[in-house]
């Protein structure tokens, strides 16, 4: 089955898929993005995705390509005509085709290209069997990262910083010394008296589904939760580490910046809480 992406209306092949070089994505990064994970055929957070996208669309003052219902149904085509039933959808939007010029220009039509990709649960659970490095690095972006947009070349460099050092993730450190989020995931720490603790959702992070969605499980759970910021030395000393997004779900960390956490191996809050997430996407 050959790959199939939607630009502007148009199912066609993955390959061919092209937008004008003078859209406003490409040249200013004007726009923003989801990413939706699938589980066996279920869009999992989709209101949650769908809410954060308006409410970056809002934000930069970009209207909605299409109405919510139609853009549910364009994504369910596209998943269909891939033959996807787990995997993940690439949306985005940007403020259209323009002349090359800073202001917002008055008649362009946003832009809406989306592209589904298979992958494996398999691989996942391997990786979290095993646990994550991460390192830190200084937060170099800028002061709307609540904003989910296509301008991630601070994300970008922090992620290859990561690679190169052989770690899966760079968890970025704020001003103060606080750690912001990752480059493309939350950042939570499990304190030796197993509180939970990861940073409010604000203007200096992505308020992340799979950080929103795995609080929301915790309220029928037992478990402390503090939202607050945490410094990289508590980040260090903590009993547990794990990270979470769409594409890694719950990720136990067991290594930050060269020091193992706990005994090295994914600890039993966060192997805990993969499984309540694994749950939820699975019912
Ligand atoms: C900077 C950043 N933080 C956190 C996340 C995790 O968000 P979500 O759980 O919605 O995937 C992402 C996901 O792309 C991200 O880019």
């Amino acid at each position: 089955m050959s790959r199939i992406a939607y630009v502007n209306g148009q199912y066609v092949p993955h390959q061919e898929a092209a937008v004008h070089i003078e859209d406003r994505g490409y040249q200013f990064a004007d726009g923003v993005y989801e990413v939706i994970p699938i589980v066996a055929n279920k869009l999992i957070g989709e209101e949650g995705h769908l809410d954060r996208l308006w409410r970056s669309l809002d934000e930069l003052q970009i209207d909605a390509p299409m109405k919510r219902k139609p853009l549910q149904l364009v994504m369910r085509e596209l998943l269909r005509q891939n033959g996807i039933e787990t995997g993940l959808i690439y949306l985005q939007v940007t403020r259209g085709v323009a002349p090359r010029d800073h202001p917002f220009p008055k008649d362009a039509v946003p832009s809406l290209v989306m592209t589904a990709k298979r992958t494996s649960l398999a691989k996942a659970e391997a990786k979290a069997e095993e646990g994550v490095a991460v390192i830190t690095v200084p937060d170099i972006r800028w002061a709307r990262r609540d904003i989910k947009s296509v301008s991630l070349l601070p994300n970008v460099l922090a992620k290859q910083k990561a690679v190169e050092e052989g770690a899966y993730e760079a968890f970025q450190v704020d001003d103060d010394g606080f750690i912001t989020e990752g480059s493309s995931t939350n950042a939570w720490i499990v304190l030796q008296d197993g509180t939970l603790v990861t940073r409010p959702a604000s203007n200096d992070i992505l308020s992340g589904i799979t950080r929103a969605d795995l609080l929301k499980l915790l309220e029928n759970k037992d478990f402390k939760v503090e939202l607050r910021p945490f410094s990289v030395d508590e980040l260090l000393n903590a009993r547990e580490v794990f990270l979470t997004s769409s594409s890694s779900y719950v990720q136990p960390v067991v290594q930050v910046d060269g020091k193992s956490i706990g005994n090295g191996k994914p600890g039993s809050i966060s192997n805990e809480l993969r499984a309540v997430f694994k749950d939820y996407m699975n019912n």
